[in-house]
């Protein structure tokens, strides 16, 4: 198991959502080489949200492919169901969204049983009080900037407000991780606002050249940091 990337002020985390699906190595392989520090991973179920999308036997088949961290965002009803299938399959992270758990610190504990990282996950209207209970037990809080269910939706930047608290109450062993429209355009509001961890699609498996795609999404990020120290 990985523990999460230690890269000095921030982490891209191309997701592979917006990858070409029937070559999915070669694409991973192409954001490893890149400098990628993590791989987003977005599992879908179709009730949680509107959408379907690969499960643990894809994670598997990638697995031995790359040594890049799994970050798992479930989007999925019922986590705690299907974490362990989740950690066998290789992944390093899981997130479950708050709005699936009832019981939100039993599912921390069960998913830290399996010997994995925990991510706690808001919808754009959920308020960061709601994950209050687990603030403090969680390995990264990810704050969706689209409602989550597919990829290449535009960035809503009245989510920002909700990343600048929480940069403000986490410890410096938190990743506080975006998700949703971050594009070279987005990517500055949401590191000056505190996001360390930046999930892109569109913006990276999207693009003709997806290296040169990140070097400017990099190059934007710590432009944005530089102007905020
Ligand atoms: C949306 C997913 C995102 C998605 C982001 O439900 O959680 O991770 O892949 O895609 P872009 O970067 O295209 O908005
Ligand atoms: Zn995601």
């Amino acid at each position: 198991m990985n523990t999460f990337p230690e890269a000095p002020g921030l982490r891209l985390a191309p997701s592979l959502l917006a990858a070409d699906f029937s070559r999915l190595g070669e694409q991973v392989a192409i954001v490893e080489e890149a400098g990628a520090e993590v791989l987003h991973l977005d599992v879908m179920d179709g009730h949680f949200v509107p959408n379907i999308s690969f499960g643990p036997p894809v994670i598997a088949a990638l697995r031995p492919h790359t040594s890049l961290f799994f970050d798992t965002h479930l989007m999925i009803q019922e986590p705690q169901r299907y974490a362990e299938s989740f950690v066998k399959a290789g992944c390093d992270l899981l997130t479950f969204h708050i709005e699936v758990a009832d019981d939100p610190q039993r599912v921390v504990e069960h998913i830290r049983g399996l010997g994995a990282s925990v991510g706690i996950c808001i919808n754009p209207s959920t308020p960061v009080s709601a994950i209050e209970s687990v603030l403090g037990d969680v390995d990264l809080v990810l704050v969706m900037s689209v409602w989550p269910g597919f990829g290449g939706q535009a960035f809503m930047p009245e989510v920002l407000d909700k990343i600048t608290e929480l940069r403000r109450r986490v410890r410096d062993d938190q990743r506080v991780e975006i998700d949703g429209g971050i594009d070279a355009n987005t990517v500055a509001a949401a590191v000056r606002a505190g996001a360390d961890t930046l999930v892109a699609g569109t913006a990276i498996f999207g693009q003709n050249d997806p290296r040169e795609a990140m070097r400017e999404l990099r190059e934007r990020s710590l432009e944005a940091l530089g102007s905020n120290a």
